[in-house]
């Protein structure tokens, strides 16, 4: 296993290329299921999730060529149904193959996704969605198995999708995929609102797919007989821009951003500018509408010291919850006292006891964790346990004083391309190396 080896108290500065989102090419990815036809995709970020996508599709008989971040997929051959738990436990995702497989094959079976570091995680909602498309769903040997009608094909609906934290966004992805190659017409109420559903809806329409209001909480979609191929590039990676943005105000630093999605990221924006960070546009005078508001070039500049601030996770347009991490790492280091309260997965605060090691005085009282700003952090050996929390670890280790050791880095690279090579290129000091060279250089890499 890999661990990164981080010098805290580096300054940034230079630019950074925001990369295509992976939450959104992997539903992406699995919409291939939906045609025969070629599908390219560009922008696609060279991910361990993405690579065990591809793998998934591979057995389910969709080929792939891949050239960088561009790859050209095909299915070839549609008999395979099996989603299997080999796969499936590596990254929960897999799930959205259930959708796309079943309304194109007829039948679907895929493992059971499990829980994981950031909590239990039920696929409830996707399944209430598919079966109010007519689809008969049972449980087999941990796995779903889910059937067309007697028809041959799903037959359109309304669906609710709302759960006890809001919609579900890989469950309106699995039902919009699927309501596409559907019989009549399926509204999905209380979807997803989030701009990975838009890219989706974007790439299915430009299959032939007739949907209409993705990134409202009302979907509908005008089922057709088939999809033909596209070509598609992924937007650019809210969570990576905002990591990046938070990287800088950590560090007190300035860098640029470009292809950088400020149209997708309004309420993490308004809290980074709460707590004293610009972010300006540099692309386009103010009061000029940029040509496409998903891909910015944009300063990020932060005089010291932050601002304390009370931030909410929410579904989108609120505050994303794949961000917690890495603004509660910054704001250790803020003035005053900070509130986070996570509405979407109320366990996900594994990074707490890690920030605590690097000295940051943080308590967490249920689903509200209180971040009580400390002059300076420490660096010390610390365990990343899920992607977003880790990547809160880099960051509060690029401004702490002294070493920090990140443990499990593959948590990161399910993720994030090349965090460190990006991050180094513009100032950071960070080593990867596996557990034995960082236990032949001993101590000083602990800082001992
Ligand atoms: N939920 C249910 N029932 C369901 C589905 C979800 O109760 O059937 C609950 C979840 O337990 C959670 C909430 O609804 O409390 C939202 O979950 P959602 O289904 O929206 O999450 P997801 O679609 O499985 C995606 C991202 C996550 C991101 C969440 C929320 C991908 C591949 N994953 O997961 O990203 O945190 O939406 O925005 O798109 C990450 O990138 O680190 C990550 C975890």
């Amino acid at each position: 296993m890999d661990v990164f080896v981080i010098e805290g108290g580096r300054k940034l500065s230079g630019s950074l290329r925001v990369n295509g989102s992976k939450n959104a090419a992997l539903p992406l990815l699995a919409a291939t299921l939906l045609t025969d036809a070629p599908v390219t995709l560009r922008d696609v970020p060279e991910l361990s999730d993405i690579f065990n996508m591809l793998r998934l599709l591979g057995e389910l008989g969709v080929e792939n060529e891949r050239d960088g971040t561009t790859i050209r997929l095909q299915g070839v051959d549609e008999t395979e149904v099996h989603a299997r738990y080999d796969i499936v436990r590596t990254m929960r995702a897999s799930i959205c193959v259930l959708g796309p497989m079943l309304a194109r094959r007829g039948t679907a079976r895929v493992s059971m996704p499990g829980g994981c570091a950031i909590g239990q995680r039920p696929v409830d909602l996707h399944l209430r969605g598919l079966e109010a498309l007519g689809a008969r769903i049972e449980l087999e040997g941990g796995d779903i198995v889910a059937r067309v009608p007697q028809s041959g094909r799903l037959i359109g609906d309304t669906v609710f999708l709302g759960g006890p934290f809001g919609s579900t966004v890989l469950g309106t992805a699995n039902v919009m995929s699927a309501a596409t190659l559907a019989e009549g017409t399926t509204v999905i109420e209380c979807a997803a609102c989030e701009p990975e559903i838009v890219d989706l809806a974007d790439m299915l329409i430009s299959m032939g797919a007739r949907i209409r209001g993705a990134g409202s909480p009302r979907i509908t979609i005008e089922g057709v007989e088939s999809l033909g191929g596209t070509d598609h590039t992924v937007i650019p990676d809210r969570i990576e821009a905002g990591t990046y943005m938070c990287a800088a105000a950590a560090t007190g630093s300035t860098i640029e951003l470009t292809n950088c999605p400020l149209d997708a990221m309004m309420s993490p924006i308004d809290r980074l500018e709460a707590i004293g960070v610009h972010i300006d546009p540099t692309d386009y005078p103010r009061g000029v509408a940029a040509d496409n508001p998903m891909r910015r070039t944009c300063t990020i500049s932060a005089p010291e010291p932050l601002r304390s601030v009370q931030i909410t996770t929410q579904p989108h347009p609120g505050f994303p919850t794949d961000l917690q991490a890495q603004f509660m790492a910054m704001l250790c280091l803020a003035q005053g006292n900070s509130v986070i309260t996570e509405k979407i997965f109320p366990e996900r605060f594994l990074h707490v006891a890690e920030l605590t090691r690097m000295g940051a005085q943080v308590h967490r009282h249920g689903t509200t964790a209180v971040i009580s700003g400390v002059s300076k952090l420490t660096g010390a050996p610390v365990m990343a346990s899920d992607l977003r929390a880790s990547a809160g670890l880099v960051i509060a280790a690029m401004a702490a004083e002294g070493t920090t050791v990140v443990n499990r880095v593959y948590h990161i690279d399910r993720g994030y391309e090349k965090l460190e090579e990006r991050l180094c290129s513009v100032g950071a000091s960070i080593t990867r190396m596996s557990e034995s060279e960082l236990s032949e250089q001993g101590v000083n890499a602990l800082g001992g």
